[in-house]
């Protein structure tokens, strides 16, 4: 694997998540320049995106770059039954990056594996999405004004989201205390507890989203329920609309509370929700353009 490839958080140090974290705040005061001049990056989406494809094309087109690639895989020769293998032995041909989404786990693994250039995994099934946890690092580090010492509070589709799982895997280095707020079929995956476990990191798990919970949070991450990770549609059913925020569960909430949330949402967050200044999601998906700039700059070895 080209050591510059983003393919799991773990990935990176402390001290390459602080440059980088550094280097999105270059970006968002000047997000335009030109060093990306002559490159190419292929953006490669075989599952639907809204931020995470746009605001990565967006970067690349504020550097000064080129994008080619697709948004929908049945445009391109995979619909013919070409395989995986192929598109990226044939891509890392074109292209000086690959940005890539996949339905399966591993697949941004297996393709970094096989290409000459850096990968980057835009989210891989329910595995990793290190690129969403750089945006969620950046935003908790805006809000309040550190990463250390805080109570984060997961709520919602906690086995399948792999934003929470590459979140919960970056936040090792700055003792973090974490609240799982999950029901029985959506819980935090034994993996990712026992990874807690072994670097004494606190959490606690609880099916009721109760309003002690939320009143001793600091960053309150909330998530959808993905139909699309379910085989079995009917536990979708029961499962989909369990936890709802409203505005009136934020009353009595830490000044410093923010409302995160890696979008798209559904029925998890309410719409009255969306005013309290402690919403802070849209300016979470805002920050995505900035944090993934760096993260290009990075792959491409720029400095
Ligand atoms: N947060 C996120 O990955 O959003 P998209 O699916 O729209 O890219």
């Amino acid at each position: 694997m080209d050591n510059r490839s983003l393919i799991s958080i773990s990935d990176l140090s402390k001290d390459e998540i602080m440059a980088m974290l550094k280097r999105a705040a270059e970006f968002e005061k000047n997000p335009n320049c030109n060093i990306l001049e002559g490159k190419v990056v292929a953006s490669l989406f075989f599952e639907p995106s809204t931020r995470t494809r746009l605001s990565f094309e967006t970067a690349v087109n504020r550097l000064g770059g080129r994008v080619i690639g697709f948004s929908d895989a049945r445009t391109s020769s995979q619909a013919k039954g070409e395989t995986l293998k192929d598109t990226i032995m044939m891509v890392s041909n074109y292209a000086d990056l690959i940005v890539m989404r996949h339905y399966l786990e591993g697949a941004a693994r297996y393709a970094s594996e096989l290409s000459h250039v850096p990968v980057i995994n835009a989210g891989d099934g329910a595995n990793q999405h290190p690129t969403q946890t750089m945006l969620d690092l950046y935003s908790i580090y805006k809000t309040q004004g550190t990463l250390d010492n805080l109570t984060i509070t997961m709520v919602g589709d906690l086995k399948y989201g792999r934003t929470v799982h590459s979140l919960l895997e970056a936040m090792r280095f700055w003792n973090p205390k974490f609240n799982f707020v999950a029901c029985e079929e959506l819980k935090m995956p034994a993996k990712y507890k026992k990874f807690c476990d072994e670097l004494g990191i606190t959490y606690r798990e609880s099916v009721d989203f109760s309003q002690e919970i939320i009143n001793e949070t600091d960053i309150l991450y909330m998530t959808r329920v993905q139909r699309e990770r379910f085989t079995d549609l009917m536990e979708y059913e029961r499962t989909k609309s369990l936890y709802t925020l409203h505005n009136a569960m934020l009353a009595d909430s830490k000044p410093n509370l923010r409302v995160l949330h890696p979008l798209p949402r559904v029925t998890e967050i309410s719409q009255d929700v969306d005013d309290n200044p402690k919403a802070y999601y849209f300016q979470q998906a805002k920050n995505g353009l900035f944090a993934r700039q760096a993260i290009i700059c990075r792959a491409l070895g720029i400095d």
